[in-house]
């Protein structure tokens, strides 16, 4: 069977360049395409440093083009949420598949995103955490919420290192979604300053040091007792393992769908 051929949009990043390697590490795929702002031009291979892999840097403006030359088969994205809702549609017109990472996409791109894979029947998997414990967390999370019922309030702390950009992150969100789903609708109030009546909410906060790579807590607290559920994400390449695990997956599934992690996890 020919390879799956792998493109990355934020090649040069710190998720794109472990993918890179991990793409190289996994047999049955290559990389066939390498978008970024930097690096332009070079070899992603040097650039990451493994080696040539006759694969320059693109820029994002050429990316059907290159996609469409290049025989790609499945795109991976993580960059920033304006770079994303720009370019996944643009991919998915390409006729390539897609796995989108980047974290932050607004409701309203993430639709624009769905309609694009659904008209241009591609197959996608967007995920805010590719890690294979956050599945479980997630399913975890959601009992709780189901057992706890409303009498508990619940509170989500996550942290993160020095350099994301985005707040609170993508996976803290996912679990206050699916907890206000689980109990029936809760707002979703992110941060407290000031004089803050207390409605029926799950409070959302974000710490931001050094290089943390991932802590997820979510609190349900009642009048005598709480309980803590947690997350913590050691390594950047369980991210990685899980997303290259999804793009070799992705193509093989029925078109115009986008999936969730959990899917490519059962
Ligand atoms: N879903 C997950 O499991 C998971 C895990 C880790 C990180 N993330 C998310 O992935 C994204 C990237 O994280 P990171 O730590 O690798 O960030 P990073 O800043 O190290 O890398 C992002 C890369 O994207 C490039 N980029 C930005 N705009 C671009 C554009 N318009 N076209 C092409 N390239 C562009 C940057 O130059 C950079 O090289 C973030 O949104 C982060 O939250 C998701």
């Amino acid at each position: 069977m020919a390879n799956v051929r792998v493109g990355l949009v934020g090649a040069c990043g710190r998720m794109g360049s472990l993918i890179v390697r991990r793409v190289l590490a996994t047999e049955g795929m290559e990389i066939s395409a390498a978008f970024d702002l930097v690096n332009i031009g070079k070899d992603i291979g040097e650039v990451v440093g493994v080696g040539p892999l006759n694969v320059p840097v693109s820029d994002s403006k050429d990316l059907a083009a290159v996609l469409k030359e290049s025989n790609t088969d499945v795109l991976l994205d993580f960059t920033v949420a304006p770079a994303t809702a720009a370019n996944a549609p643009v991919a998915a017109a390409a006729g390539v598949n897609l796995i989108i990472g980047t974290t932050g996409l607004s409701a309203e791109q993430k639709t624009n995103i769905t309609e694009a894979v659904i008209k241009n029947n591609v197959a996608a998997v967007i995920s805010t955490n590719y890690s294979i414990g956050v599945g479980v967390f997630n399913k975890l999370i959601r009992q709780a919420a189901i057992y706890l019922g409303d009498d508990y309030d619940v509170e989500i702390i996550e942290a993160h290192h020095n350099q994301k950009k985005d707040a609170p992150s993508g996976t803290a969100m996912t679990a206050a979604e699916i907890i206000s789903e689980a109990m029936g609708g809760k707002d979703i109030k992110s941060g407290r300053d000031g004089v803050c009546p207390r409605g029926k909410e799950i409070g959302v906060h974000a710490i931001r040091g050094g290089d943390i790579v991932g802590d997820h807590t979510v609190m349900f607290i009642g009048n005598s007792e709480r309980i803590e559920i947690r997350h913590q994400a050691h390594s950047r390449e369980i991210f990685v393992g899980g997303a290259v695990l999804a793009a070799k997956w992705v193509v093989s599934q029925k078109k115009g769908v986008v999936y969730e992690m959990a899917d490519v996890l059962n």
